[in-house]
């Protein structure tokens, strides 16, 4: 009996008798999905996003907090322009150093450990900044905050794309980046009203349920197989597809792409297309990602609503994360029906013209606010983009700004997150994935702490166009290269990069 016969035998053993149907054959993947109960599989991925919630409030975090710590009368804590600025950046330097810690975690201790693991610096971090005396327990509880959001960008997706399914893993992957938006708008809100101390304290609260929840989560079906642990990944996937599927079918496909894959990571497997092709498209998307520049514009929020006469800065900077909250939900409902690449595309062009007009708008303003602002908006701690003449054009900055935020949380926000998780055989995904996160987080490090050069050397207008350029790229590049995962599993991901015909259709 051949493999085809064998796996045909499993579903028919749980009572399937047609694979016909009036349109025509059915795929051995649609009867089994139609078997497939999806509640335990959504709580499993609520209960896992509570680690980019966490990972949210950390980025949120410094935007109501450092106007705090620099007027606060206690001179121990007292934050200077320059102190400020590494107090928001250091964040990204120890997400760096995360991804890599998160590579080694997944592959030596598992997806669900790793998990349950990053709650601790989240939670030991948020608790040094609470009982903070000086700049330098300051410092330590972001820069540990920072590696708990590293380790978490790499774990949480790598565990959702491997406990959901084709049908609804683009939804349950892009739940990721919309808990992070709602983390940082969460963050901006709890900010309005809280102190620095008793908002780092409130921060700890979602990566404390985080650890708790995850104690009755699974560990995910590949990861046992993985381990040669084919009793517990059929309990798992008894759990996360409900009592009536027939799981030794899903368990019997993913083994065999194991045996495809090998076992462990090695030098050698770099020089295999199915290995270097998505490595490279991985680390891609998310070099392009942080090229955008939208750190730095968000950075520039507070400023462009000042400009526009909102004399509620902080009310400014909710009205942000709002919009990336409700433009990233509505990527997630669409992510299944839409496509990875078309949504990258139309977000891509969406940031190419919004920041090239937000060029133009400092172009038809340079020379009356240039010099006064550019170091004020670079640290992000106060100045305007200026008063006067220019005030009639701040409708054109806070528009571009909407539709580049829009844009991103549209595409280019959750979607690198998503194919990295999916584009990765088995043995290298705890290697490729930290090379994937340090890119992300080194750059982001790089463009946050270089903007100011970049204003002083290209002016604000350069700035911007510089941005512009490389969304257009983005969109060549999507073009191009970005395979669409759309409705494809794992192993059908795999096997195009492999070159070998798809497998498990019909
Ligand atoms: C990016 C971060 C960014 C966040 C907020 C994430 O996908 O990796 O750099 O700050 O989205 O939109």
């Amino acid at each position: 009996m051949d493999i085809q016969d064998e796996r045909r035998r499993l579903l028919d053993a749980e009572g399937t008798d047609e694979y016909e149907t009036v349109t025509g054959v059915r795929s051995e993947q649609d009867i089994y999905l139609d078997k497939v109960q999806n509640g335990k599989l959504y709580l499993a991925v609520f209960v896992s996003v509570l680690g980019p919630l966490s990972f949210g409030f950390v980025l949120g975090y410094s935007s109501p907090a450092i106007p705090d710590l620099i007027t606060t009368n206690d001179d121990r804590v007292r934050l200077n322009d320059d102190q400020a600025s590494w107090f928001g950046s250091i964040v990204t330097l120890g997400a760096a150093v995360g991804g890599l810690l998160g590579g080694w975690l997944v592959e030596r201790i598992g997806r669900k450990l790793s998990l349950m693991f990053c709650s601790l610096p989240f939670v030991f971090g948020f608790a040094i900044i609470t009982a903070a005396q000086n700049l330098w327990m300051l410092y330590v509880g972001r820069a540990l905050t920072g590696l708990a959001s590293g380790v978490t960008s790499l774990v949480v997706p790598v565990y959702i794309s491997e406990i959901a399914h084709e049908r609804v893993r683009g939804t349950m992957g892009s739940c990721v980046q919309l808990m992070v938006v709602t983390g940082i708008c969460g963050a901006y809100v709890a900010g309005t009203y809280l102190g620095w101390r008793w908002l780092a304290l409130c921060c700890s609260l979602p990566p404390t349920l985080l650890i708790v929840g995850m104690c009755f989560m699974p560990e995910t079906p590949r990861y046992l197989l993985s381990q040669g642990k084919r009793r517990e990944a059929e309990e798992a996937l008894r759990f996360l597809r409900g009592p009536d599927a027939p799981v030794q079918w899903e368990c019997a496909r993913i083994e065999e792409a194991c045996d495809h894959q090998g076992a462990g990571f090695k030098v050698s497997d770099l020089l295999e297309p199915c290995v270097y092709k998505p490595l490279a498209i991985g680390v891609l998307l998310m070099f392009f990602q942080q090229a955008t520049g939208i750190n730095a514009i968000m950075f520039y929020a507070e400023n462009i609503f000042e400009d526009a006469h909102f004399d509620n800065r902080a009310l400014g900077t909710v009205i942000v994360g709002l919009t990336q909250v409700f433009f990233t939900g509505i990527a997630a409902l669409i992510m299944d029906r839409a496509g990875r690449k078309v949504l990258l595309c139309i977000s891509g062009v969406a940031m190419t013209i919004s920041a090239a007009v937000f060029g133009v708008f400092f172009h038809l303003t340079t020379g009356q606010h240039n010099n006064t602002s550019v170091r004020a908006m670079a640290s992000g701690v106060e100045g305007s983009l200026g008063a006067g003449p220019e005030v009639d054009l701040a409708w054109l900055a806070l528009a571009s700004m909407g539709i580049f935020i829009a844009g991103f949380a549209l595409g280019w926000g959750p979607i690198p997150w998503l194919v990295m998780s999916e584009i990765f055989p088995s043995n290298v995904k705890g290697f490729a994935s930290a090379v994937c996160v340090l890119t992300n987080w080194g750059n982001a490090f790089i463009i946050t702490k270089c903007f100011q050069d970049l204003l002083a050397l290209l002016t604000n207008a350069g700035t911007f166009w510089l941005f512009s350029s490389m969304c257009a790229i983005n969109v060549v590049f999507t073009i191009a290269f970005v395979p669409e995962t759309k409705g494809k599993t794992l192993e059908q991901i795999q096997d195009n990069f492999r070159g070998t015909p798809a497998q498990f259709h019909s």
